[in-house]
């Protein structure tokens, strides 16, 4: 049986994904309305990647023994300035994620709950992953600055890394 307190952890590491999952479905749709389509498709593409990590801690909580529950979430937000006040948005967020997956270990080792740990190790490279894309993203904005053409070619080049992560089946952030 799972400790509370790792059960407790994971029932709120559910929340924040499934609240990742909404916030980059709002962000898909701002891009889309926007003219941003190549955005929006990785994006889109974004959320889904989002309820799967949901779904891995439900069905792993529910495998151990404990109950997973959803709680209530915060409306994400609906709003940006630019594309890449939104994308600098993604960035803290995604560093949000990896502080939260962080202290669910610390809470997993805590309690002495190994196997936990174990099954966290996936979620660690993912925020590496996931981090070091959208570092690639920003930097490509910062040097197109708010030249049109710039981010044009940026929205292009989010559709092609779209495509190809859905070709690989991997992330696409
Ligand atoms: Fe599920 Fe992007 O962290």
């Amino acid at each position: 049986m799972i400790r509370k307190a790792v059960e407790k952890a994971i029932v709120n590491q559910i929340k924040n994904e499934e609240h990742s999952s909404r916030l980059y479905l709002a962000m898909a749709s701002w891009c889309q309305v926007k003219g941003y389509p190549g955005a929006a498709e990785f994006l889109y593409r974004q959320t889904d990647e989002e309820r799967m990590h949901m779904l891995k801690f439900v069905h792993y909580l529910n495998d151990r023994g404990g109950h997973s529950i959803l709680l209530e979430l915060d409306n994400p937000t609906a709003d940006y300035k630019s594309l890449s006040d939104l994308f600098e948005k993604v960035m803290k967020h995604e560093e949000f994620i990896t502080s939260e997956i962080n202290k669910l270990y610390e809470v997993s080792l805590k309690e002495k709950d190994y196997t936990t740990g174990s099954f966290l190790q996936w979620f660690i490279n993912e925020q590496i992953e996931e981090e070091t894309t959208v570092h690639g993203i920003l930097d490509k904005m910062k040097l197109a600055g708010n030249d049109a053409g710039g981010l044009f070619h940026i929205d292009k080049e989010l559709s092609a890394l779209a495509a190809a992560k859905a070709a690989a089946g991997t992330a696409a952030v």
